[in-house]
């Protein structure tokens, strides 16, 4: 079964970037010179999944906007002759078809997704959080995507982090799928807990923020009241799914960001500037000449 579309929670408060987020929503902070939402929606489109659907909230407008065509800017540009950036304005609103949903509470990313599930229906469909940058040569999204494709089952991205940072995270607990398709990547999870101390972490492999995940999750999502954080919690929701059917988490190939915190974020901004083509050069230069 093909997944077809994308829910992009964005609703949230963010609240660990205030106050710069106190007027403009935390997904349209730029790293360098894109939204944060926007290298998650470029995945999406990477990955083939032809829909994404917002799940927004007050304040939230910009984000919308940032998707729309812009004609007076678009009719600027082409009047001025400026071809390249007119392109590069263009391609934002061709990225895939989008639809938007309001949540009118955040309370939480479980719930968030919930409010999603009358636009998704009855079939399997990625969740990401733009929070989380991925730079890989095939995009995560795609990966999960063919792990999906051969198993039809529920597929959480995991990565290994430290032990000492497993406490940020909902931490898996399984054992490695013998395939050599997946190079060791693949496990099947038999547990899963939530923000564990380190000491008590069944292992430091800790799910980060994309799901590919089956209809199966909002009968789920809609019997679990509020945990952590009086937030209802996709990880609780999660962990009853896991009683009725397997759930797999794959430890994906590339560079993970976590830009919703702000050293996360100060250090995206670093690595994909000197990724850049025209800006790598002088900003090494740059960096290079400060006396750390
Ligand atoms: P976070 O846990 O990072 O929460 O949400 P947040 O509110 O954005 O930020 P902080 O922790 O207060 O700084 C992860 C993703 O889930 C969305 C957020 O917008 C973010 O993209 N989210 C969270 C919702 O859409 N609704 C919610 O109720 C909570």
């Amino acid at each position: 079964m093909e997944i077809r579309k994308a829910v992009l929670p964005v609703a949230g408060l963010g609240t660990r970037f205030l106050p710069a987020t106190k007027a403009q929503p935390k997904e349209m902070l730029p790293i360098v010179d894109k939204p944060l939402v926007q290298y998650a929606v470029e995945e999406v489109a990477a990955s083939g999944v032809p829909l994404a659907i917002f799940v927004t909230g007050r304040g939230k407008d910009a984000i919308e906007d940032h998707f729309d065509v812009s004609f007076e800017l678009e009719q600027m540009l082409a009047g001025r002759g400026k071809e390249e950036m007119l392109r590069q304005v263009q391609s934002v609103s061709g990225l895939v078809q989008m639809t938007y949903v309001r949540q009118k509470n955040p309370l939480g990313l479980g719930h968030a997704i919930l409010v999603a599930r009358d636009l998704v229906g009855e079939e399997p469909f990625a969740v990401l959080l733009s929070d989380d940058i991925i730079d890989s040569e095939t995009p995560c999204l795609r990966q999960m995507i063919d792990v999906f494709t051969r198993y039809g089952r529920s597929v959480v991205a995991i990565q290994r982090v430290e032990r000492r940072a497993v406490s940020s995270y909902g931490v898996i607990k399984g054992h490695a799928v013998v395939d050599h398709n997946w190079k060791g990547r693949l496990f099947r999870i038999t547990d899963m807990v939530e923000k564990p101390q380190p000491r008590q972490a069944p292992s430091n492999l800790a799910i980060i923020g994309r799901y590919i995940l089956t209809p199966a999750i909002f009968k789920e999502l809609s019997a679990t009241g509020r945990g952590a954080g009086s937030e209802i919690q996709l990880t609780d929701a999660l962990h009853r799914l896991l009683e009725k059917e397997p759930i797999y988490g794959y430890v994906f190939e590339g560079q993970r960001y976590d830009a919703g915190d702000k050293l996360g974020f100060l250090q995206a901004t670093v690595e994909i500037a000197l990724k850049r083509p025209e800006l790598g050069k002088p900003f090494r230069k740059y960096l290079k000449s400060l006396k750390l």
